[in-house]
């Protein structure tokens, strides 16, 4: 049995509906803006339970923005996970500021709360917290470690549509959150997108504009922003999508599920060991195994896709700084291992790359 580590042909049932959405927007020259635009945002806003959604080009603008609209002074400090995608530092370093790595737990990859507390000093001025493979950080235990202090929370969502703690969506609980639409992403559009969640009225009257060259209306620039907006095409497949997407995130935990049962009484793999009273969106199932490149390979010979999110930490990257070895993240990117799983995989599929880990490790 071949399986393929995502389709994104698949991954977008709704084709006719999505057609007949674009011919509507197309006929009516509807490329940028608009209603579909606010709709969207107005449906995010909801889903996420934010009192503000701001929709954007990509998460890495997402992310640009949301750390300015913090107004820091330049080089303050921002800690950022060291295992999480480029965009997360780049958005540090584009801005100005200082780039400090902070070492993650092994439970489920989210920063390390013991490193954190190290590397807070006096000119920590914010932290990005990342949901990375759809597991939720602890914002709480970061919020009662910095309470008093004057430090921002921003939380990187790109990986984490649908995912909780308690009642809460990620986004919601720090200063302001920001995602991705990538067509990868489990809510993906037909190309880039991206959108910044904030219940901060002042924060998202910044966002408004820096997307749009400082302005809201034809010439009302206020300083200097950018052109960073979500097309309405796209806006129109994300209307679309977002309906259904609660059925999305059950069928990636139903699959989820179904990993755990089958890998669980394996020692030689790792699972990710979640904390109670939070929901996952499952973007990514990553196992953890010293044998990683066997297993790839020999997963490969059966025609099983696989991928490593991510190979390098990155403070291995030489433009970044390095600081000092970190103990939990060191050589992580040569064990991790992400196995197929999306809403289009069937439970037979899951079944059968189980079966087929279970055998490499007996052999
Ligand atoms: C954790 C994380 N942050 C930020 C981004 C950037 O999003 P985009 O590709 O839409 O710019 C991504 C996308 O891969 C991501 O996974």
């Amino acid at each position: 049995m071949k399986v393929k580590f995502t389709n994104l042909y698949k991954l977008a049932p709704q084709k006719r509906q999505i057609l007949s959405k674009i011919n509507t927007l197309v006929k009516g020259s509807n490329f940028v803006g608009g209603k579909e635009v606010e709709k969207f945002e107005k449906n995010f806003a909801k889903f996420t339970n934010a009192n503000n959604c701001i929709s954007l080009a990509n998460g890495t603008d997402a992310l640009e923005i949301a750390l300015k609209s913090l107004n820091l002074k330049k080089g303050s400090e921002i800690i950022v996970p060291v295992n999480t995608w480029i965009a997360t530092a780049e958005a540090v370093v584009n801005n100005g500021h200082k780039l400090v790595f902070c070492d993650i737990n092994l439970n489920d990859y989210s920063i390390s709360l013991i490193d954190l507390k190290k590397k807070i000093s006096n000119k920590t001025r914010a932290i990005i917290a990342v949901h990375l493979y759809g597991i939720p950080t602890n914002v709480i235990k970061i919020k009662k470690l910095i309470k008093n202090k004057n430090i921002k929370i921003i939380e990187d969502c790109a990986q984490a549509h649908g995912s909780k703690i308690g009642k809460k969506h990620v986004g919601t609980l720090g200063d302001i959150g920001t995602f991705s639409f990538f067509p990868g992403k489990n809510l993906g559009a037909f190309g880039d997108g991206g959108a910044i969640v904030t219940n901060s009225d002042k924060l998202k009257n910044y966002c408004l504009r820096a997307r749009n060259h400082g302005a809201l209306h034809k010439y009302d620039h206020k300083f200097p922003g950018r052109n960073s907006r979500l097309d309405t095409i796209q806006a129109g497949i994300l209307n679309i999508k977002l309906k259904n997407f609660n059925k999305v995130l059950l069928r990636r935990n139903y699959l989820a599920k179904i990993y755990y049962k089958e890998l669980k009484n394996l020692n030689e793999i790792k699972l990710f060991n979640l904390e109670k009273n939070i929901s996952c969106a499952y973007h990514q199932f990553v196992i953890r195994t010293n044998k990683r490149d066997r297993l790839r390979k020999y997963l490969k010979n059966n025609k099983i896709d696989t991928m490593i999110h991510y190979p390098y930490m990155l403070n291995e990257l030489n433009f970044f700084p390095n600081g000092k070895k970190l103990a939990n993240s060191d050589k992580l990117g040569k064990k991790i291992l992400s196995l197929p799983i999306s809403e289009e995989h069937s439970e037979k599929e899951i079944l059968h790359i189980s079966k087929k880990i279970k055998q490499f490790f007996r052999n």
